[in-house]
């Protein structure tokens, strides 16, 4: 017999056999067995999650010799010709390839015909959001007046470019993805059935690769089990598909704990070395805070973590060296690093500058500009690291008198700030916002403070950012931003967005590519129109 690849081979031949979609499985079987059926429906959801799969369990179960049933028979003629694909009453049409009139149209024509053999004909209409504005309407037309032995199936994994007209017309049915255990579970069932031996851990590097998918989840466990021979290792899966390993992300987490910021880069060169893709370890980084998040709200309960419980636990530990103000804050330093690197069109040198600041990051860092003008001048030693002196103001650690008065300054409109002061202070201030709210700071991020004139601050952006300037604009984040710069500066400031078409000189731009990555990250951005 020729080899029948995994995800067709475990394609589900009955609801009992659907993995992670119970709230659709249980919505169609009490359809079924009340006799409820809608004489449309509409399956949305992304790829390979079992839309096309339950699409023919529902034709299987309208028209089971024994049926309507939830629970078709699978060996009358119906079932057998449904499962093998040559019912004459179950029709499949790609969206993809009839989406024009004519399709529609010949379409419409052969509904009229009843059933050859069955008691309905079943029609399952693939990718039905690449039909044609013509198609779509000519399908209204049969859509609202169906013959009463027609069922009309539609998939889509993009509910969003169907014509609310159609939907209206049908019940919508959302898949979702199928989480990593749930996956796990079934690729459990396969090598059992295959008799693979796959490591637990590949299993679920496997599955978290997948994104939710089971059918890509079948695929690669498929051509790992044909390219290994049949025993498949964390190690193998990791090679073949370029993963980062959980060790690696648990490592560079404990570095920024330690605030030993040599060796998160360390690690990442570790990562490197090994040939891995720079951009999958920052979003599994990134994903590695949402976990470490979640524990944190979570309080123990490691139930929303989708990982096994071994993984869970040490999530849970991690989480408890961190605040969350702390986990948004270098949430928010990852995503912007993300960003950083389309712009660059490189992940290293950001992602390594966003791992220096968040192993050197002290919370009370922010409050004082004076500090920051002190690390600023002489930024970065030899060795690449920062020092490793306990910040101010961090909890626990009391702060020197001399900045324990400097907290208790009023903020005074009378105090005259500078130029030099912002933009020493300016790092601090975007962080301090993006603790507040993260999409201010993101914005004002694009800014660069350009003038101060009686403690009135202008902050230029870029011709092209003109969107975030007016965001800042806006009642809520002006005064959010006024709040932040006068606590940060310690005097009363109001602020002023320009857009300036004029470059602006970086401060302090040092020739070193490290250091200017840094500021290009973090401090000021050059302003050029791009
Ligand atoms: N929920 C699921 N339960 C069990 N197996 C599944 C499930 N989803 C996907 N599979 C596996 O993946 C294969 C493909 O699934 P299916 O064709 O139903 O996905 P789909 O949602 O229609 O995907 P697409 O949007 O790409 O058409 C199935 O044959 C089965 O092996
Ligand atoms: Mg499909
Ligand atoms: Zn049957």
């Amino acid at each position: 017999m020729s080899y029948v690849v995994f995800a067709l081979k475990w394609r589900p031949q009955d609801f009992n056999a659907i993995v992670g979609q119970e709230h659709i499985v249980t919505t169609l079987r009490n359809a079924l067995q009340k006799n409820r059926l809608a004489h449309a429906y509409l399956f949305a959801g992304p790829r390979g999650v079992g839309k096309t799969s339950t699409a023919r369990i529902l034709a299987k179960a309208i028209n089971c010799a024994q049926g309507p049933t939830p629970d078709p028979c699978g060996k009358c003629p119906s079932c057998t010709q449904i499962a093998q694909g040559n019912s004459l009453d179950v029709i499949e049409i790609d969206g993809a390839s009839n989406r024009g009139i004519d399709e529609i149209r010949a379409l419409r024509e052969s509904v009229k015909f009843s059933p050859a053999r069955s008691r309905f004909k079943v029609y399952i209409i693939d990718e039905v959001h690449q039909i044609t504005p013509d198609g779509f309407n000519a399908l209204l037309k049969t859509l609202e007046e169906p013959p009463d032995f027609v069922k009309f199936i539609f998939a889509t994994t993009q509910p969003n470019k169907v014509m609310p007209t159609i939907i209206s017309r049908c019940q919508r049915l959302d898949f979702r993805r199928i989480s990593v255990m749930e996956i796990v579970g079934q690729l459990e069932k396969i090598i059992e059935s295959e008799k693979v031996e796959v490591q637990k851990e590949a299993l679920i590097a496997i599955a978290k690769a997948s994104d939710g998918a089971l059918r890509d989840a079948e695929s690669i466990l498929d051509e790992l089990v044909s390219f290994t021979k049949g025993r498949v290792s964390l190690a193998e899966v990791v090679s073949v598909l370029g993963l980062v390993e959980q060790e690696m992300l648990f490592a560079v987490t404990e570095k920024i704990i330690a605030k030993d910021a040599r060796g998160a880069l360390e690690i990442l060169d570790r990562v490197i070395g090994q040939g891995k893709d720079t951009g999958i370890f920052l979003s599994n980084l990134i994903e590695h805070f949402r976990n470490l998040m979640v524990a944190r709200v979570s309080r123990g309960d490691a139930s929303l973590i989708d990982l096994p419980e071994e993984t869970s636990q040490l999530i849970l530990k991690q989480a408890e060296h961190f605040s969350l103000e702390e986990i948004f804050s270098a949430f928010n330093v990852l995503v912007n690093t993300q960003e950083m690197a389309k712009r660059l069109d490189s992940v290293r040198i950001p992602l390594e500058v966003s791992l220096v600041k968040l192993a050197h990051d002290k919370k009370g860092d922010t409050l004082h500009p004076h500090q920051h003008a002190r690390r600023e001048s002489h930024p970065l030693p030899k060795q690449g690291i920062e020092p490793k002196t306990p910040a101010a103001g961090e909890k626990g650690t009391p702060l020197p008198a001399e900045q324990r008065q400097e907290e208790k300054i009023e903020p005074s409109p009378e105090t005259e700030i500078s130029l030099e002061g912002v933009k020493e202070a300016w790092q601090g201030i975007i962080e301090s916002l993006s603790r507040v709210k993260i999409s201010a700071g993101t914005y004002l991020n694009e800014g660069m403070p350009v003038k101060v004139e009686r403690n009135v601050l202008t902050i230029a952006f870029p011709m092209n950012y003109s969107l975030h300037k007016e965001s800042l604009e806006r009642k809520e984040n002006r005064q959010l931003v006024e709040q932040i710069v006068s606590q940060v500066l310690h005097t009363g400031t109001r602020v002023n967005f320009i857009l300036s078409k004029e470059e602006i000189p970086r401060q302090d731009a040092s020739s070193h590519p490290f250091i200017k990555s840094v500021l290009d990250s973090f401090g000021g951005r050059v302003i050029a129109e791009d």
